[in-house]
């Protein structure tokens, strides 16, 4: 029998998004449907709520989240009723050009659920990248559902499905950060701070924080930033240079999504050092660099998507090595809210005021 549940919904491009009946369908083969039981709000969903995304209105936000598996469709195997889950947005194909080359965590692939959940008149709903998790239950496939140690807070877990890990992994699978390197983070909000997590984790030993907010500068220190440098106040490459004995970083990690502060990074790395965009531009930006620079520094200039997690790989260590007490992760969760407060969440983000706004159900 198909459920109805609230869920949070975007009707149209700038209006403050509203709570609504929404249906969801039992799950069909290869599907799973799963009660939420925490899900943070993240900057993605503000872009889809501003239309930034794409046209396909109503969307069904929310898609950092954690819950239980509440019923599974035929052929399902990998995840049973009861589990404890981190939803994920990618699910891979294991058969494109990328999985075949045994590269999985780029998939050009992935997949969503088939059906469609919808609102209570029929309208079919676009879940936010292929999740929609501000709701009761949620339907996706069951690819989607990546299975960790249910001992981990379902708040705090969640946060893995994107933003977190998005930054952990800049630093560790895209930057390749390792032991006793220097690192540069530009940006110290929720995926920043876990670029400089992910960097202390791999075991760098200068891990550097810049940002235009004193607020986001000190909780970065929680975060495993070495120094912080506030780029209104001194020029950060200058002040990156003097803190490594005049090279640049080895890796330099740009989590804010601007020209200028990429070309921030790329100054501020060592000669073939790795610059990683994670940061997300907008389609109207452009940037302009000597090209005898991007030669003559060597190194790499890397993008990274979802921090090229793989997330049956990634997740279910992360949150052991978060158990452990060795991943910060409850640093993330500025609040726990209602389902009808993320209207009010959005407005703190864009104040600055909060690394993750956290809905719990
Ligand atoms: N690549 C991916 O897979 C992926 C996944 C999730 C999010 N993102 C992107 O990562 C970016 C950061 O997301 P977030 O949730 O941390 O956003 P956020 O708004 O919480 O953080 C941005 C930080 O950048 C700082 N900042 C702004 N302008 C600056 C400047 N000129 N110099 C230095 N610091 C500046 C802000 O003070 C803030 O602390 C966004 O572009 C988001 O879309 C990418
Ligand atoms: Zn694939
Ligand atoms: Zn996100």
């Amino acid at each position: 029998m198909p459920q109805e549940v609230r869920g949070v919904i975007a009707r149209a491009k700038g209006e403050p998004v509203t709570v609504e009946t929404i249906v969801v369908p039992d799950p069909g083969p290869g599907e799973a449907v799963v009660a939420i039981q925490a899900c943070g709000v993240c900057h993605t969903d503000l872009h889809y709520r501003e239309g930034g995304i794409n046209d396909e209105f109503p969307f069904l936000l929310g898609h950092e989240a954690a819950g239980l598996v509440e019923t599974v469709g035929d052929g399902v195997t990998d995840v049973a009723p009861g589990d404890f889950v981190i939803l994920n947005w990618r699910a891979v194909c294991g058969s494109c050009r990328s999985c075949e080359k045994g590269k999985p965590q780029y998939c050009f692939a992935t997949h969503n659920a088939e059906q469609k959940m919808t609102l209570t008149d029929g309208t079919e709903l676009s879940p936010a990248l292929g999740i929609g998790a501000f709701c009761e239950k949620t339907l996706v496939a069951a690819g989607q559902c990546t299975k960790v140690d249910p001992s981990a807070k379902p708040e705090v877990a969640g946060l893995l499905g994107c933003g977190v890990m998005a930054g952990l992994g800049a630093a560790m699978n895209t930057g390749g950060v390792g032991r006793g390197d220097s690192v540069a983070v530009f940006g110290c909000g929720g995926v920043g701070d876990a670029a400089l997590e992910g960097a202390r984790l791999a075991g760098a030993s200068t891990i550097i924080a810049v940002d235009i907010d004193d607020q986001k500068l000190e909780w970065a220190k929680d975060f495993g930033a070495t120094h912080t440098i506030n780029s209104t106040k001194e020029d950060p490459v200058e002040r990156i240079r003097e803190l490594t004995d005049g090279n640049g970083v080895d890796v330099a990690i740009e989590a804010i999504g601007l020209p200028e502060t990429y070309e921030q990074a790329f100054y501020a790395r060592d000669l073939a050092g790795t610059v990683v965009l994670v940061g997300v531009p907008n389609p109207e930006m452009k940037i302009e660099l000597p090209y005898i620079e991007i030669f003559g520094r060597g190194g790499a200039l890397k993008s990274s998507w979802y921090g090229d997690c793989l997330p049956s790989r990634d997740f279910p260590m992360l949150i052991d090595l978060h158990l452990q007490g060795r991943l910060n992760l409850e640093g993330f969760v500025s609040e726990t809210i209602a389902i009808d407060d993320v209207e009010e969440a959005f407005h703190k983000m864009e104040r600055g005021e909060v690394l993750r706004s956290v809905v719990v159900i």
